[in-house]
C-alpha cells in the first residue's frame, strides 16, 4: 500500500494535477453541494415542470426497474435494443415533428456523438461497404455561446469550424458566404435557448439562411423542450417554424425529469446516425427505468399543460417583483432569468448569502460567462410557490 501511495504521489507531482489540487484547496468551486437533510429551494434547477419527483414518473421508473432491472448492460447496436427505447424514440420524434429520434445516454453525449461523427458519416459507413459518390468538405458554423458539448463535438469532428457572434445573423451570413466560395458543405449549430443568457435563437432566420445556403441546422433544444410552445415542443413550436433541414436535439434531463439525450430527425437520417455514431453504438443507452420515466414525462406534457402555464406565471411574477429593485435581468424571454452582478467575487458572495437563506442560485462566472459579467442564473419552475418567490425577492432586495 505504501509503495502504491508513493507511486501515486510521484506521478501526481510530475503533473499539473498536484498544483491544481493545491490551488483548489484555497479556491473551492463547488459551494452548492447539498446534504441529504438540508432544506434548500433551488432557483437554478433544470426541472422546469417539477416532474423529477412526480408520482407518475417515480411509479413508471419503479415499474421499469422491476421489468428490466437496473441496467441493460449492453449497447443497443449489440443486443441491448429494448422495445422501450424504440417506443420512446417514436414519441420524441413525434414531439419534434420528425419521423424518428435516436437516444443517447445524456444530452451531452448526443451532442458529442452526433456532431463529432455526422461529417464523417461517409468514411464511417465505408467500413460497412458504402462507397461515396462525392467527397464533401464540411464546415460548422456555431453560435459563440453554444453549450460546451457542442463545441467539443465540433472540435472532435475535425471539420472546418467558424463561430459567429451570439445571435448575429449578419455575421453568420458573411461566414456562410465565404464558406460557399470555398466550396464547403455547411452545418449551422445553435442552442434553441441559451443556457447562460436565457435568450431564444432566431430560428426563422436560421432556417432561412440554412435553406438558402444548403445547410443542415442542428438545434440544441435542451432548455426549450417541454418549456416552449403550446405543447412543449420547443423552439420550433414557439415560432411555428419547421423545416426538413433541422436536426432537433433535446435532453430528457431537464423538463422531462429523467436522464438521457436524443436527436430527432427523419427516419433515414436516424438509421445513418445509428450506424455511424460511436456514442450510440459503442456505449450504453440510458437505463430502461429512465426511458420509462421519460415516457411518463411525455404523457404529462400532454395531460397537464397547466404545469407549463404555472411555470410562465411564476416567470412573470418574479420579473414583476424584481423590477423595482433595479437589477439588470439580461433576458426575460425564457424561464432562465440571469441577473447581472458583474464581478465574480460579488456574484459568489450573493450566492452564499442566498444559500444562508435556504435558496440555491447558480453563480455563473468566467468561462461560462464573459469576464466581468458574472450573473446569478435564476431558473423558474412550475413547482415554485408565490411565498418562495417572495422570499427570494426579499433577500435580493436586502442584497441590493
Ligand atoms: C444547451 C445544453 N445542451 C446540452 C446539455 C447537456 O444535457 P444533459 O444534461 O442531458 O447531458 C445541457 C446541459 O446543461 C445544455 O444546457
Amino acid at each position: 500500500m505504501e509503495g502504491y501511495l508513493l507511486r501515486l504521489a510521484i506521478s501526481f507531482s510530475m503533473h499539473d494535477l498536484s498544483d491544481i489540487a493545491d490551488w483548489l484547496k484555497h479556491h473551492p468551486v463547488h459551494p452548492a453541494a447539498q446534504a441529504g437533510d438540508e432544506r434548500v429551494v433551488s432557483f437554478s434547477t433544470n426541472d422546469y415542470l417539477a416532474l423529477a419527483r412526480h408520482p407518475q414518473l417515480v411509479a413508471a421508473a419503479g415499474d421499469g426497474l422491476r421489468r428490466y432491472g437496473v441496467g441493460n448492460s449492453e449497447s443497443r447496436l449489440h443486443g441491448g435494443d429494448l422495445d422501450i427505447y424504440r417506443a420512446l424514440e417514436a414519441r420524441l420524434g413525434a414531439l419534434k415533428h420528425k419521423g424518428d429520434a435516436v437516444l443517447f445516454v445524456t444530452g451531452y453525449m448526443a451532442n458529442i456523438g452526433v456532431l463529432s461523427s455526422i461529417v464523417k458519416a461517409a468514411a464511417l459507413a465505408r467500413l460497412h461497404g458504402y462507397r461515396a459518390r462525392k467527397r464533401h468538405k464540411y464546415a460548422y458554423y456555431s453560435d459563440e455561446y453554444n453549450h460546451v458539448s457542442i463545441r467539443e463535438g465540433i472540435q472532435m469532428s475535425g471539420a472546418l469550424r467558424y463561430n459567429y457572434r451570439h445571435g448575429d445573423m449578419n455575421h453568420l451570413e458573411s461566414l456562410l458566404k465565404a464558406g460557399a466560395a470555398e466550396g464547403s458543405t455547411p452545418l449551422i449549430v445553435s442552442d434553441g435557448v441559451f443556457a447562460m443568457e436565457g435568450t431564444i435563437a432566431p430560428l426563422p432566420q436560421l432556417v432561412e439562411l440554412a435553406e438558402r445556403y444548403g445547410a443542415l441546422l442542428y438545434l440544441d433544444d435542451a432548455h426549450a423542450t417541454g418549456v416552449l410552445g403550446a405543447n412543449g415542443g420547443g423552439t420550433s413550436e414557439h415560432y411555428g417554424c419547421y423545416s426538413p433541414c433541422i436536426m432537433q436535439m433535446g435532453t430528457l434531463s431537464k423538463a422531462l425529469g429523467a436522464l438521457g439525450g436524443f436527436v430527432a430527425v427523419e427516419r433515414e437520417v436516424a438509421d445513418v446516425i445509428r450506424l455511424t455514431s460511436s456514442a450510440y453504438g459503442y456505449t450504453c443507452p440510458p437505463p430502461p427505468d429512465q426511458a420509462a420515466a421519460a415516457l411518463a414525462g411525455l404523457d404529462l406534457l400532454r395531460e397537464e399543460p397547466q404545469r407549463r402555464q404555472r411555470l410562465w406565471d411564476n416567470q412573470r411574477y418574479f420579473i414583476e417583483r424584481m423590477a423595482p429593485l433595479g437589477y439588470s435581468i439580461l433576458s426575460t424571454q425564457t424561464a432562465i432569468l440571469p441577473v447581472l452582478v458583474g464581478e465574480a467575487e460579488t456574484c459568489q458572495r450573493y450566492a452564499i448569502a442566498l444559500r444562508k437563506e435556504g435558496i440555491h442560485v447558480d453563480a455563473v462566472q468566467f468561462p461560462a460567462a464573459p469576464v466581468g459579467q458574472a450573473r446569478l442564473r435564476f431558473m423558474m419552475n412550475a413547482g415554485h410557490t408565490r411565498a418562495q418567490i417572495d422570499h427570494v425577492v426579499g433577500v435580493m432586495a436586502r442584497l441590493a
